[in-house]
């Protein structure tokens, strides 16, 4: 053990969550050393060499604070686990795909892989801690894992759910609304929940800091992220609603969200809710309800994402049905392929199902992003030869019958659509995935506008 810093702690998992989270730890706990560790060399060399390989805002400048001075990353996972402390594992727990409860609970292969390298690599007490999303009681079967060893180690696995959105990372991990740590609720349980309360404590409020049992943990992330869905899904059933009746969705949203008791956050009507949480932490709730035999209630949280599909393909067929139904060979430019504002990831993204669908039409995809076009193009690589990918808007737009918006990046609204319309086959159309453009200046610049939710704008 280095005898520099008071304590070791080790992170397995360098993703989104890993790297962010344990920058920011690094960064407030300076007497602590902090070890990042992933199977994946490549992202491991990428951390080092300084070419971060995910795009977050503000993640730059604090990883260069610490890099290789209490924040070190490494693919030596063994000699991590040995000599750590405390052990945060933020591995990936995708979707399963195969077998039983495929396309709804929670492949747990990467995580049980960790807890078997935990449990060999252990030479002394450790404290392991869930920093996963994963469905409700899997510390039991961490801690059986790790209590069948030979060796006298003792384990305490803690549960600390991540809240963090892709794009606001660093602020929301400055500035929580509130940190969760569960654990066991016998003497070596809340001292080992008192040590990962102590990490909080060097930047993060006493109030905001939830202790609770480990259940309550592991199944309120789930539930969390349940809730923030179930409002996108509930706008969004409302904008189907809105187009019919000529009701403006926003001014709906204003309205509802003005009432205290509903709060106005997370009710904006979108092309549907992407990203690698929502519809997997759900469906993994669904599958978690029926095993228990609460069909009801498997089927109530079910209809979240039912909506959502709904919402994507409600999208695909408004664009068909304004363009005459037909866009055969038509050249559509969509306007951003990431999840959603300032980041690089496209996990889960509408604008994935929405290309397919359009190319399934025969239509002519061009993509713009100006963070996302490399994940696009590995998502999209079985249909590479059917699409442009164009780093400049304006470019992307060119010859373009319509613009579909789907990812609300701040340069969008900024751009010159005069420019644009003059550039483009007429009629020029726009669908507005994200109500984020000016729809009164794009009609009367000649555009048809088809936002979310809200009348469209057509010249005939
Ligand atoms: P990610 O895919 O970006 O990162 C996971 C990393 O774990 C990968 O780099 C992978 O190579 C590594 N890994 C997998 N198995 C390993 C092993 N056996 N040993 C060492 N490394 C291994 O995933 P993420 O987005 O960071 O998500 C991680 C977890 O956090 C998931 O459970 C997710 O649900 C949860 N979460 C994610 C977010 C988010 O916004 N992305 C927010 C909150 C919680
Ligand atoms: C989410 C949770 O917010 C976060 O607490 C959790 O830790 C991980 O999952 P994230 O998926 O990164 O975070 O982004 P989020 O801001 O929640 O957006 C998810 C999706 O919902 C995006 O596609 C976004 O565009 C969409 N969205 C969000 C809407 O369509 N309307 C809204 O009002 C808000």
């Amino acid at each position: 053990m280095n005898r520099k810093f008071k304590k070791n702690i080790l992170c397995i998992g360098a993703g989104y969550v890993g790297g962010p989270t344990m920058a920011v730890i690094a960064a407030k706990c300076p007497e602590y050393k902090i070890t990042v560790v992933d199977i994946n060399e490549q992202k491991i060399n990428d951390w080092n060499s300084g070419n971060i390989p995910i795009f977050e805002p503000g993640l730059e400048e604090i990883v260069n604070q610490v890099k290789n001075k209490n924040l070190f990353f490494s693919t030596n996972i063994e000699k991590g686990i040995e000599q750590a402390d405390i052990i945060f594992v933020s591995v990936n727990t995708p979707t399963k795909t195969f077998g039983e409860g495929a396309g709804k609970t929670a492949d747990l292969q990467y995580w049980e892989k960790t807890a078997r390298s935990i449990l060999q690599a252990s030479r002394n007490d450790k404290v392991v801690v869930e920093k996963s999303t994963l469905p409700v009681k899997t510390a039991e079967a961490m801690e059986r894992i790790l209590n069948s060893g030979d060796d006298n180690i003792n384990f305490q696995v803690v549960s600390n759910p991540e809240f963090l959105a892709e794009g606001t990372a660093i602020q929301d991990l400055l500035n929580p609304d509130r940190v969760l740590i569960g654990s066991r609720e016998t003497p070596e349980g809340i001292k080992a929940r008192k040590q990962i309360v102590e990490i909080y404590r060097h930047w993060i409020p006493v109030h905001k800091i939830i202790t609770s049992n480990i259940w309550s943990s592991e199944l309120s992330k789930l539930v969390s992220n349940a809730f923030l869905a179930q409002r996108i899904s509930s706008i969004n059933s409302i904008s189907a609603l809105c187009e019919k009746t000529g009701a403006d969705v926003e001014e709906v949203a204003y309205s509802v969200g003005s009432d205290s008791r509903i709060g106005d956050k997370f009710l904006s009507a979108s092309v549907g809710f992407g990203g690698s949480c929502f519809k997997k932490d759900i469906l993994n709730l669904v599958y978690i309800c029926e095993s228990y035999g609460l069909y009801e209630v498997a089927e109530y949280w079910e209809n979240v994402v039912k909506i959502n599909e709904f919402q994507e393909q409600r999208f695909v067929r408004n664009i068909s049905k304004a363009m005459f139904n037909t866009i055969a060979n038509k050249k559509i430019t969509l306007f951003g392929f990431a999840f959603k504002a300032n980041t690089g990831d496209t996990r889960e993204s509408a604008a994935i199902y929405v290309t397919r669908e359009l190319l399934a039409e025969h239509a002519l995809v061009t993509i713009t992003d100006p963070q996302a076009l490399d994940n696009a193009k590995i998502d999209l690589k079985d249909h590479i030869q059917q699409l442009s990918f164009e780093s400049d808007p304006y470019q992307a737009a060119v010859g373009a019958h319509a613009i579909a918006v789907l990812t609300e990046w701040d340069v969008y609204p900024k751009l010159d659509y005069q420019r644009i319309f003059d550039s483009m086959e007429k009629p020029a159309f726009i669908f507005d995935g994200r109500n984020i453009l000016d729809h009164r200046k794009l009609f009367e610049i000649g555009f048809n506008v088809y936002p979310v939710g809200k009348p469209h704008l057509n010249h005939f």
